[in-house]
Parts: C-alpha cells; sequence; structure tokens
C-alpha cells in the first residue's frame, strides 16, 4: 500500500462517485461577471479538474436574495436565468472528471446595504457586526418565510442547471449560523432561545429545498465546530447541531471549519495564513466525524501530501479541503498520481489571494502567476517552436528564478548569474521572523525547479557586463531587483532601512522610531524584529492607518505582533526631517491634517521603509548594445505575442528588465513580471 493511497480511493454519496479524496472547498475569488460565472472563473475551476480533484466546489457565497450583495463578486442565483451558466460550468467540469458543488449563500448582517440593490441587511437581531458594518433589520415573519423559500428555489436552480450538489453555508457566521449562535441571535420567538428554537431556521430552509428538489440530489452544510467567540457557539453544541441536522436526515454531508470571521482578529484565524499552524481545526472536524454517520469535509490550513492523507487514513475526515494548496498549484494531485510529488508547489500561507478579494480586487497566488489567468498564461510552460536561445538572466530573487525556470521550460540554454551565495533574494529578508519563515517555500520550489531543468546556475558571480556578453546571449533578463530607499526628506542620510536591520547590517538600537511609509509587510515586520531584540520601538506612518496595503487576513497578525511586543502606533504623521543632537536623533514630525502641528521626538535610531530604487547599472550599461534598446512593447506583452522591437538592428540582443529592477512592486508582480515575458521568447 502507498503512503497516499487513503487520498486516492473513490468516495460515494448518494449516486455520486467522487473520483478522490481531494477537495476544493467552496471560496470565492472574485471573479465573476454580473452574477454569472465568467468564462474566466469557469477555465480556472476546469484547471483543477484537469490536475484531478475530486470535488471542485464553486460559487463561494453565492446569493439567493435580492438582499445579497456582491461586494465579493458572488455569483447570483436569486433568479432563474442562472440556470445556463450552472448547466456551461457542471458540464466543463463534468468533462474532466470532477464533481461540481454551489455553495449558497444568505449573509445576513454580514451583507453590505449600500451595493448591488441598495437593501438594508437582515440578521435574527439588530446587531452589528464589525467587520461588515451594517446595522442589520430584525427579519420578521414575512422575512423568514422569504429568504427560506429564496433558498428553496435557488437549491431548485442549481438542480436544474446540472450541478451534481448544493452547499448550504450555515458557518463563517453568516445567516443560518447568526439564528444558531447565542452571540447574535437573542430573538424571544420560536427562532430564537433555546437550541431547538435557534436550530429551527436552518431546518426549515432545508426542508423546503427537499421539498423541490426531493430526496435524492445531494446537500449538505458548512458549519464551524467552535465558533470560538465571546457568548458564541462552543465545541460541544457545534457537535450537537451537526448530530441534529444529519439526524433529520435532510443532509448528505457536512464541511466543517474553525472560528467565525466576525471581527478581524478571528477574520485572520478563520482562514489563517503562515501565522497559524497547519492543520489546526482537523480536530473540530474529527469531534464531529465521530458522532455522525454522513460524509464529513474539512479545510484550513492543510497544504502538504502527508498531512492531508494522515486526515484522510486516521478517519479525521472524508474528503480533505486544499483550497489555497490547489491555488497554488491546480496539478497537485496529478503530480501526485504521475509520482512528482517533488513538483508539487505548496502553499506558503501568504494568504495574498483572500487579501486581496477581502479588499475587492480578484484573488491571485502570490507564488503562481498562472492561477486565475488560464485564459492568458499557462501552468505547464509550453516548449518553443521557433529555435532555442541562449537567455542570460541576472539575480536569483524571485523573478529571476522564474524568468529562468520558465525559459528552461521553453526549451531555451538559460545561464543564471546570482552575486550572492544563494538564491531568494528579498524573500530570505521577508522571512527574518519566525513565523514568516514558510515564505522561503516559494525560494526552494523555484530553485528545486531550476536545479531540474538544469539551468546553468552560477551562485557567487556578479552578472557584470562583460560577464553577460561574454555568453553570447539572444535575450537578457534583468532582475537585479533594488535597493532601499530611505526616501526624499532632509536628514535620510541620518536613517537606517528596514532591510539594513532585517539583514543584520545595522543592529537594532534602544529607543527607535519605524517610519513605514510603504504600507505593506516589510515595517511592522522590521519593528517586529527589532522590538523582540529588546529596542522600544515606535512605528509610524502618514497614511490613516498602519498596512494601508494588506487586508483582513494579515494585518491582524502584524498587529497582533506589534501589541504584543509594546510597540507604539501612530498614524497620521509625516516625517519631515532628521537631525542628529549629539549621540541622539531629532525627528521632525508633522500631523497630516492639521498641518500646523509639528513636534519632535529623540531616539537613538530611525528606520525608514519606502520602497526601493532600481539597481539598474546593468542594464544602463547592456541598454545601448541591445536591439531593442531596452524597450519592452507592452500592448505585445498583455496580448501574449513575442517582443519584436528592433530599434538597434545591430543589437546582438534584447534586453529586458522585470521586478523590482523595474519599480517597487511585490513578489507576485516579479513572478508575474517574469511568466508573462519569459512564456513566449
Ligand atoms: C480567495 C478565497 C475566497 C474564499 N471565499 C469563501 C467563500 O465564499 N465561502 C466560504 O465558505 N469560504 C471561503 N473561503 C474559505 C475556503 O473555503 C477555505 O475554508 C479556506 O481557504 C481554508 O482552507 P485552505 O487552508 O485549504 O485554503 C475562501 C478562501 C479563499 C482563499
Ligand atoms: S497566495 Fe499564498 S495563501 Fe494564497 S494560495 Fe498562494 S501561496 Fe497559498
Amino acid at each position: 500500500m502507498g503512503q497516499y493511497d487513503a487520498l486516492l480511493k473513490p468516495l460515494e454519496i448518494k449516486h455520486l462517485t467522487i473520483r478522490n479524496r481531494f477537495l476544493s472547498t467552496s471560496h470565492q475569488p472574485c471573479y465573476n461577471e454580473a452574477g454569472k460565472p465568467s468564462e474566466r472563473y469557469i477555465r480556472y475551476q476546469e484547471e483543477k479538474a484537469r490536475g484531478g480533484i475530486g470535488i471542485a466546489q464553486c460559487g463561494g457565497a453565492t446569493g439567493i436574495a435580492p438582499e445579497n450583495s456582491a461586494h465579493y463578486g458572488q455569483i447570483d442565483a436569486s433568479r432563474d436565468d442562472i440556470v445556463p451558466h450552472f448547466k456551461t460550468l457542471s458540464d466543463r467540469l463534468r468533462e474532466h472528471g470532477a464533481v461540481s458543488t454551489i455553495q449558497l449563500t444568505h449573509g445576513g448582517r454580514r451583507e453590505r446595504w449600500d451595493s448591488t440593490n441598495w437593501l438594508p441587511a437582515y440578521a435574527p437581531s439588530p446587531r452589528r457586526e464589525p467587520v461588515h458594518r451594517s446595522f442589520p433589520k430584525e427579519m420578521e415573519d414575512f422575512d423568514i418565510r422569504r429568504v427560506r423559500d429564496c433558498y428553496a428555489q435557488a437549491v431548485r436552480r442549481c438542480k436544474e442547471g446540472g450541478i451534481d450538489a448544493v452547499e448550504v453555508t450555515c458557518a463563517s457566521q453568516t445567516l443560518i449560523e447568526q439564528f444558531w449562535s447565542p452571540a447574535v441571535n437573542k430573538r424571544a420567538d420560536e427562532y430564537g432561545g433555546s437550541l431547538e428554537n435557534r436550530m429551527r431556521f436552518g431546518l426549515e430552509v432545508l426542508e423546503a429545498a427537499r421539498r423541490l428538489v426531493g430526496e435524492d440530489y445531494v446537500i449538505g452544510i458548512r458549519v464551524t465546530g467552535d465558533e470560538m467567540t465571546e457568548g458564541g457557539l462552543g465545541p460541544a453544541e457545534c457537535v450537537e447541531i451537526a448530530r441534529a441536522y444529519a439526524a433529520s436526515g435532510l443532509i448528505d454531508f457536512i464541511s466543517v471549519i474553525g472560528g467565525v470571521p466576525s471581527d478581524y482578529i478571528s477574520t485572520a484565524k478563520v482562514w489563517p495564513s503562515m501565522w497559524l499552524p497547519s492543520a489546526a481545526f482537523l480536530p473540530l472536524a474529527s469531534a464531529i466525524k465521530a458522532e455522525v454517520d454522513i460524509p464529513i469535509f474539512h479545510a484550513t490550513r492543510i497544504t502538504d501530501l502527508a498531512t492531508a492523507a494522515r486526515a484522510v487514513e486516521e478517519g479525521h475526515l472524508d474528503m480533505v479541503g486544499m483550497t489555497r494548496a490547489f491555488i497554488a498549484d491546480p496539478h497537485f494531485p496529478k503530480k501526485l498520481m504521475e509520482g512528482r510529488e517533488d513538483d508539487i508547489r505548496e502553499c506558503v500561507g501568504a494568504t495574498y489571494c483572500i487579501d486581496r478579494v477581502l479588499m475587492g480586487h480578484d484573488a491571485v497566488c502570490v507564488q503562481n502567476a498562472a492561477t486565475g489567468r488560464e485564459e492568458t498564461m499557462p501552468h505547464i510552460v509550453p516548449k518553443a517552436t521557433n529555435g532555442k536561445r541562449r537567455v542570460i538572466v541576472a539575480g536569483a530573487g524571485p523573478a529571476g528564478l522564474e524568468a529562468a525556470r520558465v525559459s528552461a521550460e521553453r526549451g531555451h540554454e538559460v545561464v543564471l548569474f546570482e552575486r550572492e551565495a544563494e538564491t531568494g533574494g528579498q524573500l530570505g529578508i521577508a522571512s527574518r521572523v519566525a513565523w514568516r519563515e514558510p515564505l522561503s517555500g516559494i525560494q526552494r520550489w523555484l530553485d528545486g525547479q531550476v536545479q531540474k531543468l538544469g539551468v546553468d546556475l552560477r551562485l557567487g558571480q556578479e552578472a557584470t557586463a562583460a560577464a553577460v556578453l561574454a555568453e553570447s546571449p539572444d535575450v537578457v533578463v534583468i532582475a537585479t531587483g533594488g535597493s532601499p530607499n530611505k526616501g526624499w526628506f532632509e536628514g535620510a542620510e541620518l536613517c537606517a532601512t528596514t532591510w539594513d536591520v532585517l539583514a543584520g547590517r545595522v543592529e537594532p538600537a534602544e529607543n527607535v522610531l519605524v517610519y513605514d511609509d510603504q504600507g505593506a509587510q516589510q515595517a511592522p515586520l522590521c519593528a517586529e524584529f527589532m522590538a523582540e531584540r529588546g529596542s522600544k520601538v515606535e512605528i509610524m506612518t502618514p497614511a490613516r492607518e498602519l498596512l494601508t496595503e494588506l487586508s483582513d487576513t494579515t494585518f491582524p497578525a502584524f498587529m497582533a505582533e506589534l501589541y504584543k511586543r509594546g510597540v507604539i502606533v501612530t498614524a497620521d504623521t509625516r516625517l519631515l526631517a532628521v537631525k542628529r543632537e549629539g549621540n541622539k536623533l531629532v525627528a521632525v514630525l508633522r500631523n497630516e491634517f492639521a498641518q500646523d502641528m509639528e513636534e519632535e521626538r529623540v531616539v537613538d535610531q530611525v528606520v525608514c521603509e519606502h520602497g526601493t530604487l532600481p539597481n539598474e547599472d546593468l542594464y544602463l550599461a547592456l541598454k545601448p548594445l541591445s536591439r531593442n534598446l531596452g524597450e519592452l512593447d507592452q500592448r505585445a506583452l498583455i496580448a501574449g505575442a513575442p517582443q519584436a522591437i528592433a530599434s538597434n538592428p545591430a543589437g546582438a540582443f534584447q534586453l529586458f528588465r522585470v521586478g523590482d529592477a523595474l519599480a517597487s512592486r511585490n513578489i507576485h508582480t516579479a513572478i508575474y513580471d517574469s511568466l508573462r515575458l519569459c512564456k513566449d521568447l
């Protein structure tokens, strides 16, 4: 018996046969258009089906009623015109052997009133949730009847559209869970008070659905195994609810998560980043599995084969949800089946994907730039058909590694220069505090692939112009990254940068001002690193709050780590100048709004974060010798066509810049720059 065989056994639920135990749980990547599954969305789900998953749970938080807002790009199942779209989605997934489900959700008080149809949010009781901030209307008897019937009609539409099964959301503290939860439900009628009363609305929804779709259709629910919130449902009550719903005979599976995203810190825990341990909520799924006799699904930060196989083999669950694992690598199951486990790109828990959705953008993966872009970007890079070329890449950070990987996949001869003794570039700095270590997985995978593909990796060798020209290149990719910029204020030369500190070039002093004019991970990471080593740290930003570039699954982790270490947080304050006074530094500060309010801070050290400036010496040296004089044809890049600019026909090679060597951005963009350029070389 193979080590991972448990994952490859089929599972039967009623008439459905699921080919293996790999599950992508319901999630909303925000790719849809006007409430219908877009081609982009279908291609995204299809890629996972092609990659071998058993169930593709689609339509995360699909709306069922007119008051359901689509602020995360949800599908709208509240009208019959959705049926043909479901048909297309289910047919295309079936073609690749995957079972499809749709998740039907009424967000209750988690809806916004100021979008879609401008209707109020509805909830069992008029208590506001701090994240979505709507003051909900308390549901009256006719609201309860109407929403129950909306659910049933939406289930019917899924069945008519050929969707194999439905998942009714009773998790993430959406409407049905709001009825269950004593923290939210304060009603005095037959829907409030005792657990039996609180369970009533959800059971009525399922009964109404069964009346329309019959006994054979597969319907499941998604629940929490512990709300982990003050006054909320504890594990024992969650097990009791699961037992009662299973015993009702109305449901065919239960998908279990942990916690509720009802405030910032609980949001960071329910969709955990690398801040939290692997498989932390598996015991909650296991506790429910022990009490019911229908299949149990579970997902939460299970990212590797060994944990997934153990969870199934030891009987903690029946289907293992690896939602972000399949965002990072949609071909994960197929690689296992082909004996290519080493090629699996594991999710590192950066939560760039979900953070973007929570900010109202589309989900993309920090390390796999093809995910969600299946219409234009390949997960399997095809070989070039226009001949082998000699590609020289300067710099082995994320951009350079990806450029080398993709060029080598194209079949080109690739030389990769890196002046340091190891690859990874900024990734090494970004993973300097213990809980950020998993980020280095990005470098490990890329490094492994580059080596496997036979790239000529020259560690410890600077890519000088002479060294590059000596290789007789056809293409030169400059991925030399950037150097930290302190900002443009008087006295900047007296300050250190976050990189200086994180790279160990500058020792943390006693009293430190960390000035963040960037808004992403770097400054809080540095502040935490220094506080950990005994510095008294104030972190300051001119923005109205820290970490404006990050969203709800990441900033709470950084803030918690800062506050735990006594770091003082100051917003709305601009650093105007730094002066030396004896062995101290004086920071001159101005309030961003009341601009006549100035003050001074006397500290031992000022550390700045203001992005990077490109390391462009090599680029500038090679530019006049290149055929395109360094120019990139943006329209060709976007259209997926080869670069053909030849403004200097005498030039022997094409020259391109990628990543921060072009402009200060982030890891994902560095990787995307390289993938989209090099896939057409
Ligand atoms: C981009 C994104 C959107 C999500 N949207 C939903 C959603 O609409 N409904 C839901 O129940 N869970 C949603 N989730 C949560 C996932 O279903 C899953 O529970 C979570 O990602 C943890 O599992 P994982 O660690 O395997 O990714 C979302 C997750 C991601 C990454
Ligand atoms: S962005 Fe991060 S958390 Fe999301 S799938 Fe990619 S590696 Fe995983």
